[in-house]
């Protein structure tokens, strides 16, 4: 093998010509630096391919040009080196390599997450609706007569006491104490057969706040008008209620009771969340917790909204969410609720809907 030396000396001339022949400064980026590198320097490159024909070249031949290529090599090394060193070193490359790549896939942003009332709220949404209701709203500013005198409250009534309600400046407005009004909002929109389900709206009252009250919380409720309902309508309605939303095995109570816009009327009980209706703290020993109000829809409100009472009869109820929460998630205050601490809130992430 081998070539002669003529032929090797040929090449390395070339090869010399080339490297003299290269300006370092007309070197513009690291990547050509690089690339011009691989060309002399590389596996391959030209000056490592003179040194490798060294070899087939005599002795004597060896001894007098392996030292010229070793020094080229040593010199066109140094230069790609200093020139490395200015690329490196220049203003440009900084700032390239400071340069904000916008392509970038952003950090993924926190996925955010429902407020356990309006998790519990929808819940019972979802639930009522599957039984046929469909939602309905009512404005939080009310006025007298929805939120009292149609639902048959008379003027003495201590609901309707400074203490407990709200008022506006301009009377007769005020705050609405209760998601009652929407059902006279919803038999004054529609005509009867109804099922309609106000969806955990808020609700003012002039409380104190501490552990168990606010004055701002929330409410359902739930109205169903037709010919022939019955409290054995209201009584089923809500068994199958409150077994899809706090388990299968969930019993309720109905405590006769008195609201002036049922009649009859009842306070309805479910079986205690923690110990079945055994007997526990929680339920303070009596197996019941009491959940909601309820009742057979008081003639006196039909006629105030003009509808016959001999042909329509229904039943209501209302619920607070807060209370149900409470209960469901043994909460041991109902501040909780409003303060956004996002360690309570994320606890109810994934645990309920
Ligand atoms: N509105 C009542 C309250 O806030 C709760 C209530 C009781 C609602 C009986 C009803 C009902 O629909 O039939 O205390």
């Amino acid at each position: 093998m081998g070539m002669d030396t003529s032929e090797w000396l040929r090449s390395f001339e070339a090869t010399r010509a080339a490297a003299d022949g290269w300006n370092p400064c007309e070197t513009e980026t690291l990547e050509a630096l690089g690339r011009l590198r691989l060309d002399f320097l590389g596996r391959g490159g030209r000056l490592t391919e003179s040194l490798k024909g060294l070899k087939g070249l005599s002795l004597d031949d060896r001894r007098k040009l392996g030292p010229r290529a070793q020094s080229l090599k040593a010199s066109l090394a140094e230069r790609i080196q200093r020139r490395k060193s200015e690329l490196e070193s220049s203003l440009d490359l900084s700032l390239e390599k400071d340069r904000v790549d916008v392509t970038l896939p952003a950090l993924p942003p926190g996925r955010g997450r429902l407020h356990p009332l309006t998790l519990m709220a929808l819940e019972m949404t979802d639930i009522l609706r599957r039984m046929g209701f469909s939602v309905a709203d009512g404005p939080l500013v009310e006025d007298d007569w929805h939120n009292f005198g149609a639902l048959n409250i008379p003027e003495h009534h201590p609901a309707r006491d400074m203490q407990d309600t709200f008022y506006l400046k301009d009377l007769p407005f005020l705050l609405r104490t209760h998601t009652s009004p929407v059902q006279i909002r919803a038999m004054e929109r529609a005509r009867p057969p109804l099922r309609v389900i106000c969806p955990g709206g808020r609700v003012f009252r002039h409380d104190q706040v501490d552990a168990t009250h606010s004055a701002v919380f929330h409410q359902v409720e739930c109205l169903a008008v037709d010919r022939g309902i019955t409290f054995a309508d209201l009584k089923g309605t809500l068994d199958v209620f409150m077994k899809s939303l706090l388990g299968p095995s969930t019993k309720t109570r109905f405590r006769p009771s008195y609201f002036q816009f049922t009649e009859p009327s009842a306070e309805v009980d479910v079986s205690c969340l923690l110990c079945g209706g055994k007997g526990c703290p929680v339920c303070k020993l009596s197996g019941w917790l009491e959940m909601l109000g309820a009742g057979v829809v008081n003639p006196a409100v039909f006629k105030a909204v003009g509808l016959d009472p001999e042909e329509w009869s229904g039943f209501a109820f209302g619920l607070g969410v807060e209370r149900l929460a409470i209960m469901k998630y043994r909460i041991p205050d109902i501040r909780l609720f409003y303060e956004n601490d996002l360690r309570f809130l994320r606890q109810f992430d994934e645990n309920i809907v």
